[in-house]
């Protein structure tokens, strides 16, 4: 199978006049496609640094990410951001949600980016299996941290990705929203072979993965496959 991901030697380290700081420190790994992945460590560790260098959303100080075969170092911003559009979903650890736009505008933008049809019949589909179709008229502050988790989830869906990474996806949910919203990402994987890249300090939640990664000071301490992923 071949690799959807592949981070090699990546490194990331911030100046702040003559003090620099390096949050990660020659990263690597590969997933393979329709694989599902947690990476896990501690505060501070380098997780959404990692996501965000893995999903081109920043650039790395040093080393190289591939996704699906293609080096994000030799792209331009433009050139990311449609590779983004054409593979990529995220679900951030805070939301990032237009706040200009309602609930329903925000799941519908991937979808217009890519000219689709019948986009809002299915962004109030996807507001729906996140039990959020009522509140499809209403904007990011008229609604609940939980419930601007829901909608970014629904709007990373809207993408159909290849791959979709995902900053504590159920960290800000109760435990009965939390296990909803970890079914449909999961279902995502099973039924469009999407492939998971989770970050979360929910071990439960990591053990449901393939593949756990555990990363301490920037760097990975451990790289371990499950025996059987439980889902
Ligand atoms: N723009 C920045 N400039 C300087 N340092 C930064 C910047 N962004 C992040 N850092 C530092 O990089 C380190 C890693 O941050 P990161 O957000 O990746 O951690 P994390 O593992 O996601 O933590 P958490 O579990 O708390 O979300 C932290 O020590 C943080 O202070
Ligand atoms: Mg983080």
């Amino acid at each position: 199978m071949s690799n959807i991901l592949e981070v090699s030697q990546l490194t990331k380290t911030y100046q702040s006049g003559s003090h620099s700081l390096t949050v990660l420190d020659h990263v690597n790994f590969s997933i393979a496609e329709g694989a599902t992945f947690a990476i896990v460590g501690p505060s501070g560790s380098g997780k959404t640094t990692l996501l965000g260098l893995a999903a081109g959303l920043d650039k790395a100080s040093s080393g190289s990410v591939k996704i699906n075969g293609i080096a994000l170092e030799n792209l331009n911003e433009d050139e990311r951001a449609a590779l983004r559009n054409q593979y990529v979903g995220f679900i951030f650890q805070n939301f990032q949600l237009l706040p200009t736009l309602t609930a329903l505008e925000n799941v519908m933008v991937p979808m217009e980016l890519r000219k689709e049809k019948n986009i809002k019949e299915r962004a109030l589909t996807l507001l729906e299996k996140v039990g959020l179709k009522d509140r499809s008229h209403h904007y990011p502050t008229q609604l609940s941290g939980g419930e601007q988790q829901r909608v970014s989830i629904a709007r990373a869906f809207a993408n159909a990705p290849k791959i979709l990474f995902a900053d504590e996806p159920t960290g800000n949910l109760d435990e009965e929203t939390g296990k909803i919203v970890e079914d449909l990402i999961f279902d995502l994987n099973k039924e469009s072979g999407t492939t998971l890249v989770l970050v979360t300090h929910d071990l439960e939640l990591a053990a449901r993965t393939q593949r756990i990664v555990r990363i301490k000071g920037g760097k990975i301490i451990s790289d371990t496959a499950q025996e059987e992923a439980k889902v």
